[in-house]
């Protein structure tokens, strides 16, 4: 389902940036997806945008005006390019962001700029994840049509046991191959057309 599909991988900044070169991996060479990949500078300090780039075998952007330095409209052609778009790890900090309607990094720009449908995977300390102001932010996500794949519980990165871990590879990837049918199934004017 995914097979030929253009995803285009935000990777912001938390501690599940480092599975992002795996599950890319997966992608393309599993489900012979093409990916394309940027960044938040934040979710630099996590893993390396070389590692990334390696991963995708294309360049991977952290900063919107070094990206623009080689084409004015990166940010609008990789957003159009877009079949669908995924935020792994989508943080705290980026899920307020776009939900405030802002666009000051690579990967919030993408998002306002891509007309593909978008796949959140939110990964937190359980702290963070149980906060009503987050879930206000995904309500607000999820009413103007963002998909959440939901975290596990599991045991975090700081050694505490609760939810906010990452979803598994595995549940990311049903979820985009979801959302593929979903919009096949629109563009044939089938029974998902009715659905969000
Ligand atoms: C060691 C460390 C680990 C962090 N892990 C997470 C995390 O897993 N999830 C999260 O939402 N924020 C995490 N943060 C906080 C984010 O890095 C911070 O909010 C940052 O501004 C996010 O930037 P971005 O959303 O633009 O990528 C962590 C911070 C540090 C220092």
């Amino acid at each position: 389902m995914l097979a030929g599909k253009n995803i285009v991988v935000g990777i912001t900044g938390g501690v599940a940036a480092h599975y992002l070169p795996e599950l890319i991996g997966q992608l393309r060479f599993r489900h012979f997806a093409v990916v394309y990949a940027v960044m938040t500078p934040a979710a630099a300090q996590f893993i390396s945008p070389l590692m990334v780039a390696a991963a995708t075998g294309t360049p991977v952007d952290t900063e919107i005006f070094v990206a623009a330095q080689r084409d004015p409209l990166a940010h609008i052609h990789l957003a159009h390019l877009a079949d669908l778009v995924l935020v792994a790890p989508a943080t705290f900090d980026f899920i307020g962001k776009v939900a405030a309607g802002r666009a000051d990094d690579p990967v919030s720009l993408l998002l306002a700029a891509t007309p593909a449908p978008v796949l959140l995977a939110p990964a937190m300390h359980d702290t963070m994840w149980s906060k009503p102001i987050l879930k206000r932010n995904l309500g607000i996500l999820e009413s103007v049509g963002y998909r959440i794949v939901q975290p596990e519980i599991g045991i975090q990165a700081s050694g505490d046991s609760g939810e906010g871990r990452m979803a598994s590879m595995n549940a990311i990837i049903v979820a985009l191959g979801e959302m593929t049918k979903t919009i096949s199934e629109k563009e044939e004017g089938g029974p998902s057309s009715l659905t969000k």
